[in-house]
């Protein structure tokens, strides 16, 4: 598809190379025969002579003409599709990324999609499945199906940040409040593992942006500092860098991310290694929602990890107003 694309565009900007050198070769040819034919009527030469110098140089010119504007048009023609070459790139790894994008999500949605179908099939196949086992199911399906949401919820975020980047509201956020907010919600889960949810975060941090987006935002990154630690502490803290800007850092004791996962971690779908013995971890997509809103918000996000000590997130967001790109 695309080699046929690439063709077609050189076809166009050679056509557009030949108007040009055709137009302008036939200006030149006019202003200058009609140049030579000024110059070399002269009463002292026979007149047939005159006629013959004329049509001679005259000739020469329009051979030489000719020669240039098929060297200018071979070249231009391996240029024309160097350049369309160059100008399809993006398109094609945009497409590509795409194509990849929409696989892994019905990779992700086949997997809870396969376990309900079957354990509903099993259920209904045993003829002696007692009430217990249909709570069991019940309560199975559950989990697959708010796993299928909150991954489909992610997957709308994602597509909206991307659309809407320009577009959210940007105010003042108290974000102690918000944290504040976010850690009670996560206090079940953080109690169920037994680790120790600590919150220093100044009762004046601020900054502007997206209070919405800020939830999501710290929401996932506070998530997964709970989800990939197995036992100690997730503490939350604020402190005001040097240019007067807001970060919020979130330390865990968890088991680390590698120096190699964490090129990638903010891919969409990219799950590290390490996360994959965890029963609660999730499909991916939480800290590429993470950097979109960090984007949007006109801020930077910056991970620094050991496997088996830890991991610190710092978010870096702007506490002053300021045209975003
Ligand atoms: N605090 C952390 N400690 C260790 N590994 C982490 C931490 N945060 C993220 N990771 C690793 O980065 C990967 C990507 O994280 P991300 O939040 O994008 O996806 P997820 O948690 O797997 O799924 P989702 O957030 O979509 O439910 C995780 O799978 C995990 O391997
Ligand atoms: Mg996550």
């Amino acid at each position: 598809m695309f080699t046929q694309a690439r063709i077609k565009l050189t076809a166009f900007y050679v056509l557009i190379i030949i108007f040009i050198i055709s137009v302008f070769s036939v200006l030149l040819f006019h202003y200058t025969a009609q140049h030579i034919h000024d110059n070399i009527e002269e009463d002292s030469v026979p007149h047939e002579i005159q006629q013959k110098i004329i049509k001679n140089t005259v000739d020469q010119l329009q051979a030489s003409l000719i020669f240039t504007d098929a060297i200018v048009i071979v070249l231009a023609g391996v240029l024309s599709y160097w350049l369309a070459g160059r100008t399809l790139d993006p398109i094609q790894n945009a497409l590509h990324a795409q194509e990849q994008f929409s696989a892994n999500a019905s990779h992700e949605l086949r997997t809870p999609l396969a376990v309900l179908r079957t354990e509903n099939e099993i259920f209904l196949k045993n003829k002696k499945s007692s009430p217990e086992d249909a709570y069991l199911l019940a309560q199975s399906n559950l989990e697959e199906i708010q796993r299928m949401s909150s991954m489909m919820e992610n997957l709308l975020l994602l597509a909206r940040s991307k659309i809407s980047s320009s577009q959210t509201e940007q105010t003042q956020v108290a974000l102690s409040p918000v944290l504040k907010n976010i850690m009670s919600k996560l206090r079940a889960f953080a109690d169920s593992k037994k680790i120790l949810l600590q919150n220093t975060v100044a009762a004046d941090a601020h900054a502007i942006g997206n209070e919405k987006l800020f939830e999501h935002l710290f929401f996932n990154i506070i998530q997964n500092a709970i989800t990939y630690t197995q036992q100690g502490t997730v503490s939350v803290d604020s402190k005001k860098s040097l240019v007067g800007e807001l970060v919020i850092t979130i330390r865990d004791t968890g088991v680390g991310i590698s120096k190699a996962d964490l090129e990638h971690i903010f891919e969409p779908f990219y799950k590290a290694d390490t996360s994959r013995t965890i029963s609660s971890a999730g499909v991916g997509l939480g800290l590429s929602i993470v950097q979109e809103i960090v984007k949007t918000s006109g801020g930077a996000i910056h991970i620094e990890s050991e496997l088996n000590k830890g991991t610190t997130v710092s978010v870096t967001l702007p506490t002053q107003s300021k045209k975003l790109s």
